[in-house]
């Protein structure tokens, strides 16, 4: 498949005026996203298990106005107008006009929310770029309304990818693959996929609690942070064993070994960092609070025996993942012992969901 199976034939949205809303999780990568080739392809595969409870809300209102050659849109963040999210979504617009061709057509008002504190670190740009993407396309549903719902997600998702990598793989849940692999069948560069082999039970029901560490503005910038991947020394062996941990993680995900699920996943973490900091220029993202909490957890898997572990993303915040039955010990462990690592003790229990929701037509 490529670019072309997105491009419409051409139309025009009949409807004059109107609103829709969906709501888009966040996502956490278990084999991460970390360098990008021309047009938001991947130089690697990665696979993320979509959240429940970190998403953002985004109600889009169209109304018809005179093609002309700009794009005309406003952005408000909790109802307060936020001109410095417009250059993001312009760009946005950019690269997905080919795919949408009535954006000139219409101005926007794009109304958002998170459920998440913002500028908590969390990154909000994989479910706030799938949730838009998402808003978009339903025009386009509008005018076409036999679109299978197959085509409507790939396309929700290359969308996404557009807007932010990571946010193709928010559009649907449990777990989600993308960028094209030998170890994943279907897989594709383009467009975010579901994972399609067997998983076991653990997994279904796994949690996430979100250490938030630093809610400080991030240090690099994501495009910044993908570019540190080009000159890099060790970038062709780390594309390579991404592939190579999405073919370690099948039978792990089938037979639900979680002692090597987690030496997988916390690697990986480990992995990313380890990209950042051996990178020209070179960053540290981590916090002494982030290693604080690591250290934390490794001594009380060692005590305990239960199987908590954890990933990061390109920031200090800590990610902990576990299996619901033994959520109750592990919670109370966070709370009385990583808790107090946080910024203001602030945290967020999540844990594995099932992707986007239309609210509201
Ligand atoms: C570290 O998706 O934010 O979270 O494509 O430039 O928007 P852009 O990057 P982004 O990168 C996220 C990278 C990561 C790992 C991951 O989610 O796989």
């Amino acid at each position: 498949m490529t670019e072309q199976h997105f491009i419409p034939k051409e139309y025009k949205i009949s409807k004059e005026k109107g609103q829709v809303t969906w709501e888009s999780p966040s996502n956490i990568a278990l084999v991460k996203y970390w360098g990008k080739k021309k047009h938001q392809i991947p130089e690697n595969p990665s696979i993320s298990l979509t959240l429940n409870n970190c998403k953002t809300i985004t109600t889009l209102s169209y109304s018809k106005k005179e093609s002309g050659n700009d794009f005309s849109f406003e952005v408000f963040l909790d109802g307060e107008k936020k001109d410095d999210f417009k250059p993001k979504i312009k760009t946005f617009f950019e690269r997905v006009e080919a795919y949408l061709p009535f954006l000139k057509d219409f101005h926007f008002k794009i109304e958002t929310s998170n459920t998440f504190p913002h500028s908590s670190g969390i990154a909000s740009s994989a479910s706030g770029m799938s949730a838009m993407a998402l808003c978009l396309l339903s025009l386009e549903k509008l005018n076409n309304p036999e679109i299978t719902d197959l085509y409507f997600y790939q396309k929700a998702s290359f969308l996404a990818r557009l807007g932010s990598g990571s946010a193709c793989r928010s559009i649907e849940g449990d777990l989600i693959v993308w960028g094209e692999t030998k170890a994943v069948n279907g897989s594709s560069d383009l467009f975010g996929v579901k994972y399609p082999y067997q998983v076991h039970e653990i997994f279904k029901e796994y949690q996430d609690t979100i250490l938030l560490v630093d809610k400080g503005e991030k240090q690099v910038s994501s495009t910044v942070g993908h570019n540190l991947m080009y000159e890099h020394p060790y970038a062709e062996n780390r594309f390579k064993q991404a592939h190579e941990n999405l073919e370690k993680l099948k039978p792990i995900l089938e037979s639900g070994d979680l002692d090597q699920f987690i030496a997988l996943v916390e690697s990986e973490a480990l992995t990313l960092h380890a990209m950042m900091m051996t990178s020209m220029p070179y960053f540290i993202l981590m916090k002494p609070n982030t290693l604080e909490i690591i250290n934390k957890i490794w001594n009380f898997r060692k005590n305990t025996g239960l199987h908590i572990g954890f990933t990061l993303d390109a920031g200090a915040n800590v990610h902990i993942l576990y299996p619901k039955n033994e959520a109750k010990v592990i919670l109370e462990f966070i709370k009385n012992e990583l808790v107090v690592y946080c910024q203001n003790e602030q945290y967020i229990c999540d844990q594995i969901g099932f992707g986007a929701n239309q609210i509201k037509e």
